[in-house]
């Protein structure tokens, strides 16, 4: 298996330079689901060379679309013109988690969907019960059987009041998705109001869909007959965005961070302000300073969009390790998200998690070690903990970090980090077939 070594010298690498974000992959994936939506051709632009993005089409490519990925110039061209099979084998939903996002798209266009459960993870049990709340609402009847989740609306799909009892990002998505050509209005209550879900929406408006609402609690749809082929750049990444303001954070370094949407990370510059990091903001570019003066602790609680994002707690958590003094991060979107402590303490660091809370003894000096990407944004925090902490880090189950940064080791060593991968496999993208790996969908 893959490793990633990170030699620190010094105890601190100093970056310096530009790091240019890449689409998002949180927002990428459903815009590929949503595809299958029409019988017309769509491209997407601004693709991130990602194993997820690599897995999506595969199990598109398995529903009988034409899908053509272009990782050059990062598009991809789909043609769903021809439907062939309406289900989403367990092969690939183990691979992923957000191939349950094909479930929407699948029911508003062929009437039916028949998606292998996708079972537990690192992170909890990940339930989709309000995925299915969704659907039945709109007029499907669901059946469980031999670890399937079948839906089916043989007379197509009713627009419905639909209120969700947590604001999930993907029941949210999932549920557009099946409303969009139902018949009559829908209305989405306390709903997910994450950028990815807008972005979802403009897509689907240029399509010819009739949302409004996106970035809102609320979302109300008018279902329309059928949908057109339409062109779309997905937007910047806003977890990516904030591992690499987070890679400048625990550095003590100043790095320009180029091509993202501040406005998407405005909790992060929030708290790294508050820590004492400065963060200018220039057009789509973010210049963030830790170079100057001792940084003092800062507490954080994750919570849905506008909130502080789970996917950032563990690459703020190894920030705060190496902060002096003491800091809490309160866990409210995910169950068992702290299996990166365990692997942050074997790097020096002191933290004490209980329930969904951590609390960080920060400013113990951190050496390098072998440790265990357990899941995507744990390999990102193990990442930035090594670029803090003297001596080598070997990082062991990487295909976890492959799974949603585009071009990391490039993009880190451009920084001035001495990272080397331990074989000669393929990164994310190119053309490669995703490797035998089991992914939490992240
Ligand atoms: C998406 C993101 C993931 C991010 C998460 C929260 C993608 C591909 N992944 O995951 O990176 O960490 O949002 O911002 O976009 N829940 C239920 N029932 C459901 C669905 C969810 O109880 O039917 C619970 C989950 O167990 C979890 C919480 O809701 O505790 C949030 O999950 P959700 O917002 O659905 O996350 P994902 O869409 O899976």
């Amino acid at each position: 298996m893959a490793k990633f070594y990170i030699n620190n010298k010094s105890g601190r690498c100093a970056l310096s330079g530009q790091v240019e974000i890449s689409g998002s992959k949180n927002a990428v994936l459903p815009i590929l689901a949503a595809a299958l939506l029409t019988d017309e051709g769509c491209e997407i632009l601004d693709v991130p060379a990602l194993r997820d993005v690599e897995v999506m089409c595969m199990l598109l490519r398995s529903m009988g679309a034409k899908v053509k990925e272009h990782y050059i110039i990062n598009s991809v061209e789909l043609d769903a013109s021809d439907i062939t099979s309406a289900e989403a084998p367990y092969g690939l939903v183990k691979k992923m988690r957000a191939s349950i996002l094909a479930m929407g798209p699948l029911l508003a266009r062929t009437g039916k969907a028949r998606i292998a459960l996708p079972g537990g993870c690192a992170i909890g049990a990940r339930p989709i019960n309000l995925h299915l709340k969704g659907f039945r609402a709109l007029g499907a009847k669901i059946k469980e059987s031999g670890g399937f989740i079948e839906a089916t609306a043989a007379s197509g799909l009713s627009g419905a009041n639909i209120y969700l009892d947590f604001p999930s990002v993907g029941a949210t998505e999932n549920i557009i998705m099946a409303a969009v050509m139902a018949k009559g209005p829908t209305v989405l209550e306390n709903v997910a109001e994450e950028p990815e879900i807008v972005d979802l929406a403009n897509f689907l408006n240029k399509m010819g869909a009739r949302i409004k609402g996106a970035g809102t609690d609320t979302i109300k749809i008018e279902g329309v007959e059928r949908l057109r082929g339409t062109k779309h750049t997905v937007i910047p990444d806003r977890i990516e965005t904030g591992t690499y303001m987070l890679a400048a954070a625990i550095t003590r370094s100043k790095v320009e961070i180029k091509n993202t949407v501040p406005d998407h990370v405005r909790p992060l510059i929030a708290k790294l302000k508050e820590c004492g990091v400065g963060i200018e903001e220039v057009d789509d570019s973010l210049i963030v300073d830790a170079t100057k003066g001792p940084l003092i602790p800062a507490d954080i609680k994750t919570l849905p969009y506008p909130g502080f994002p789970t996917d950032l707690q563990p690459q703020f958590m190894a920030f705060l390790s190496t902060v002096k003094g003491d800091s809490a991060v309160i866990e409210t979107v995910f169950e068992k998200r702290y299996r990166h402590v365990g692997e942050l303490n074997r790097m020096g660091a002191s933290i004490k998690a209980e329930g969904n809370v951590a609390t960080i003894d920060g400013g113990k000096r951190l050496h390098g070690a072998q440790v265990l990407a357990t899941d995507l944004r744990a390999g990102a925090a193990l990442t930035l903990a090594a670029l803090a902490a003297k001596g080598r880090t070997e990082i062991s189950e990487i295909y976890h970090i492959e799974r949603g940064y585009s071009d990391y080791i490039k993009k880190l060593r451009k920084l001035g980090v001495d990272i080397v991968k331990a074989d000669d496999t393929p990164l994310a993208g190119r053309g490669a077939a995703a490797a035998a790996y089991g992914g939490e969908g992240l």
